[in-house]
């Protein structure tokens, strides 16, 4: 029996218009642009400026230039995952939202929340289901509006985060090329420090809940730091190894785009060649469950048929994960 495998087939990606540079963040907060640069590698961050819109709506946006560019129509979709942070409502799923935004009527839909890791975490989700035969066209969609969780007035969190986008679509392949492996890991002991307080169960909100800044990110960011670089790290090397592979084999490393210093530090462990390592952090920032598709999204045009890539993730939970991937087409 031939083996189906999950490749993607389609990505696309959307950013806001509206730019926060360092240098409008030295207006705000006591920082400035060498600080930021040197300590993250950001340059400027997109920002989703209009109160009246949300995740879903940047997610829409992606989803529809993915239809559009693969040439087919909303019917056609039997699933849509939605990776976020920053959820449109606690329910409904924002990929309810997304479908509805996009005229997706014959897929069942729901959100996956594992923080930064979402995106694998998703994508891992979609192609068990691809893989089963049953399921042929399924979206995956990382959106995430990080400004309406980040407290201006933290100097150590504001400078980090961005809003953004990215959206893959996840078909059968019985020729060799896509998801070939993935490992995905959680640790609970690490929520402490990386965390929302206020909004869920635990604390609902209250007048008190918002004096106190707790519906913002709080992060304890040098033991985040920390954890980031081991695990990413680790779980890089570890999906080469298993799969008989060196840096050499990999033509593309597509890392989360938190700290170009974890990057750095992921890369070099993988033995990798920088120039093969897709960082667009300088523009973006961390846009948490967008900053991997739109990554694949900008690289699109360089990446050929039977290119082997690697996508590496750490975030809040904690939740860190890699997948290995043979890319299916070259784009026209
Ligand atoms: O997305 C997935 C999860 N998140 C991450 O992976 C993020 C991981 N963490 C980081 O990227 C880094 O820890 C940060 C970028 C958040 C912070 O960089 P750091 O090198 O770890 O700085 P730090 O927190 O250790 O702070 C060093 C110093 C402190 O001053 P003192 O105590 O040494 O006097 C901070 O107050 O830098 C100060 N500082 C700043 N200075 C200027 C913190 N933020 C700023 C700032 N501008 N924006």
């Amino acid at each position: 029996m031939t083996q189906i495998k999950a490749a993607i087939t389609a990505v696309n990606g959307y950013v806001p218009e509206d730019k926060l540079t360092n240098f409008d963040l030295e207006k705000i907060v006591d920082t400035n642009d060498e600080w930021i640069r040197t300590r993250t590698g950001i340059e400027e961050r997109r920002i989703l400026k209009d109160p009246t819109k949300a995740s879903s709506d940047m997610g829409a946006e992606a989803v529809k230039g993915l239809l559009k560019k693969r040439g087919i129509s909303p019917d056609e979709i039997d699933m849509v995952i939605c990776a976020t942070a920053t959820p449109d409502h606690l329910f409904p799923s924002t990929a309810n939202i997304i479908s509805d935004k996009v005229g997706i009527k014959n897929a069942w839909s729901f959100d996956v929340m594992a923080a930064c890791s979402g995106f694998l975490y998703s994508l891992t989700t979609a192609s068990q289901f691809i893989e089963t035969g049953k399921y042929k066209k399924i979206v995956v969609v990382g959106a995430d509006k990080m400004s309406s969780i980040v407290d201006y007035e933290d100097r150590a969190t504001c400078i980090i985060f961005g809003d953004g986008s990215g959206a893959v679509l996840v078909e059968p392949n019985t020729e060799g090329y896509g998801i070939m492996d993935s490992v995905m890991q959680s640790d609970g002991a690490g929520r402490e420090f990386l965390h929302q307080k206020a909004g869920g169960s635990l604390n609902p909100a209250t007048v008190e809940t918002v004096q106190n800044k707790m519906h913002y990110i709080y992060q304890e960011g040098r033991t985040v730091f920390k954890f980031a670089v081991s695990k990413m790290a680790d779980v890089s090397a570890e999906i080469l190894e298993r799969n008989n592979l060196t840096g050499d084999d990999v033509d593309w490393l597509v890392p989360h785009q938190a700290n170009l210093r974890i990057i750095d530090a992921t890369a070099n462990r993988m033995g990798l060649d920088p120039s093969k390592v897709m960082i667009n952090i300088q523009k973006y920032g961390n846009t948490t469950n967008g900053t991997i598709p739109l990554c694949l999204w900008e690289w699109e045009n360089k990446l050929k048929k039977g290119d082997n890539i690697v996508l590496a993730a750490f975030g809040g939970g904690f939740t860190w994960g890699s997948i290995y991937l043979k890319w299916a087409y070259d784009s026209k």
